[in-house]
């Protein structure tokens, strides 16, 4: 259980802070606003299923290796898998999933900071009142307003992506933790009342019906894939953020309850999101499947209806913007933890040129929903039809990139590192020998099964 090393950026100040960073990197735009589009574009509940079968199975043990692994290095995920291999004898190559990792976070960060650049700009909208008495129609101009005007999206992007800049920059210690711990509180909060209003108001049984009644009929291959990616953008898992977190934890940490924390508070807040959607989908007469713009434009129906639903949404909105933050720190700290331990660059200065570089990358997503809107390359291919840039970059990193890697680690924590090294990580129990199980058999098996099926090449 004791790792025999320090990490150069410091230490969680404690085990509480550790889970809330963790649940603060794991909850974000991915729970709120793409759990339900995802779910609404591949047919509700056998999706649904999937993802919850994902995150068991594949979620919940690779939360686990990852703490492990980062734990133990306690250097960031290149470094990581570097001096692990080498010590346990095997072959410094491992480094190269630290590379797909890091390379993963980055093409997420570009396109996760355009869209809570939306959350930003939703958090005015709401306090100057632009939402009371909407309509679908007008809710859903709204949206587009501020999608179709690069000018705008590119305005938003930059500051979301200099927030999370500067709060990398100094360190991810200060400040963020404190302000989760209430953050995540009142989020869940006004989910839960943003669900009451659904039940309410909405057609809230046939969205129970939508979400949680499987038709195993509108399951395509893509949509399982999609859930298996999901599963891992939803918990950061796939890119290395768990497991530079992890090089910050105390050496007591007790691996496996804490990934089963982090695990339900994710997906408790998903489905929230899910319960606080669909209804109003239905009983407006909304498409599921109106792709990435789902929650903007569903949501301010409820704020709109409601009496002071302009403070509710400010306050929702404003969540949203925190919780896209603490996840957004992380994406881009293990590439800057890289920086400072490989190069020795003074960590404000690692995460400025980051910064500079994920900010340009951005540039794809903002205008793939304006100018760029037509440019749809992979469409002969039946799979992304009618996927813009946004869409493809995000297939990439998060169906292949994050499984790849997930694929990667569980091999390399349940058949290359010896037992005798996990087991001193995570104690004999009997929650260790279930894990080894897990780790070793089902859930490399059961990502290549999804990877290879949806390539067409088991059918
Ligand atoms: N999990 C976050 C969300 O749901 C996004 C995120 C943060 C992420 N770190 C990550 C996704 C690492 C993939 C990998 O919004």
């Amino acid at each position: 259980m004791v790792s025999p090393r320090h990490s150069v950026h410091g230490q969680w100040s404690s085990r509480f802070i550790f889970i809330v960073a963790l649940i603060g990197s794991a909850v974000g735009l991915g729970n709120v606003w793409k759990f339900p589009y995802l779910a609404g574009e591949n047919g509700g509940g056998a999706f649904v299923l999937v993802y919850l079968l994902c995150t068991a199975f594949i979620g919940l043990p690779l939360m686990a290796a990852e703490i492990l692994i980062g734990r133990r290095a306690r250097r960031s995920p290149v470094l990581a898998m570097r001096t692990l291999a080498l010590e346990e004898g095997r072959s410094s190559l491992w480094a190269g999933v630290g590379w797909l990792a890091t390379l993963a976070a980055v093409l997420i960060l570009a396109a996760y900071s355009v869209v809570g650049g939306w959350a930003m700009a939703y958090v005015f909208r709401a306090a100057s009142g632009a939402f009371v008495g909407v309509d679908a129609y007008q809710a859903s101009q709204l949206f587009r307003q501020l999608t179709g005007d690069p000018e705008r999206l590119l305005a938003w992007h930059t500051l979301f992506l200099a927030v999370t800049v500067m709060v990398v920059g100094r360190g991810v210690r200060h400040g963020l933790e404190e302000a989760v711990r209430w953050f995540m509180p009142i989020l869940i909060g006004l989910l839960l009342l943003l669900v009451w209003y659904a039940w309410r108001y909405g057609a809230f049984d046939q969205a129970v019906d939508f979400l949680f009644r499987p038709n195993f009929a509108a399951l395509s291959g893509g949509a399982v894939l999609a859930a298996l990616g999901h599963a891992f953008f939803t918990l950061s898992l796939g890119m290395g953020a768990v497991m530079a977190y992890a090089a910050y934890a105390g050496d007591r940490v007790p691996v496996l309850q804490v990934s089963l924390m982090v695990v339900l508070a994710d997906t408790a807040v998903a489905l929230l999101a899910g319960l606080a959607t669909f209804p109003l989908v239905f009983s407006n007469g909304l498409a599921p499947a109106s792709g990435p713009g789902l929650v903007f434009e569903t949501l301010p129906l409820a704020f709109g209806a409601m009496a002071d639903g302009e403070v509710y949404a400010t306050l929702f909105f404003a969540m949203l913007m925190f919780a896209a933050w603490t996840s957004s720190i992380s994406l881009l700290e293990p590439a800057v933890a890289y920086l400072v331990e490989r190069w020795r660059i003074e960590r404000p200065l690692a995460t400025s040129y980051l910064g500079v570089a994920v900010w340009t990358l951005g540039l794809v997503p903002v205008f793939s929903f304006n100018i760029w809107a037509h440019v749809r390359p992979l469409d002969g291919w039946p799979l992304f039809q009618g996927r813009t840039l946004f869409d493809l970059m995000n297939f990439v990193s998060t169906n292949l990139m994050l499984p790849l890697v997930g694929l990667a680690v569980a091999v390399f924590a349940g058949w290359r590192l010896s037992p005798q090294t996990s087991r001193l990580e995570m104690g004999r129990t009997l929650g260790y020998r279930l894990w080894l199980g897990v780790i070793r058999f089902i859930t490399p098996v059961a990502v290549l099964i999804v990877l290879l099926n949806s390539a067409g090449i088991l059918q």
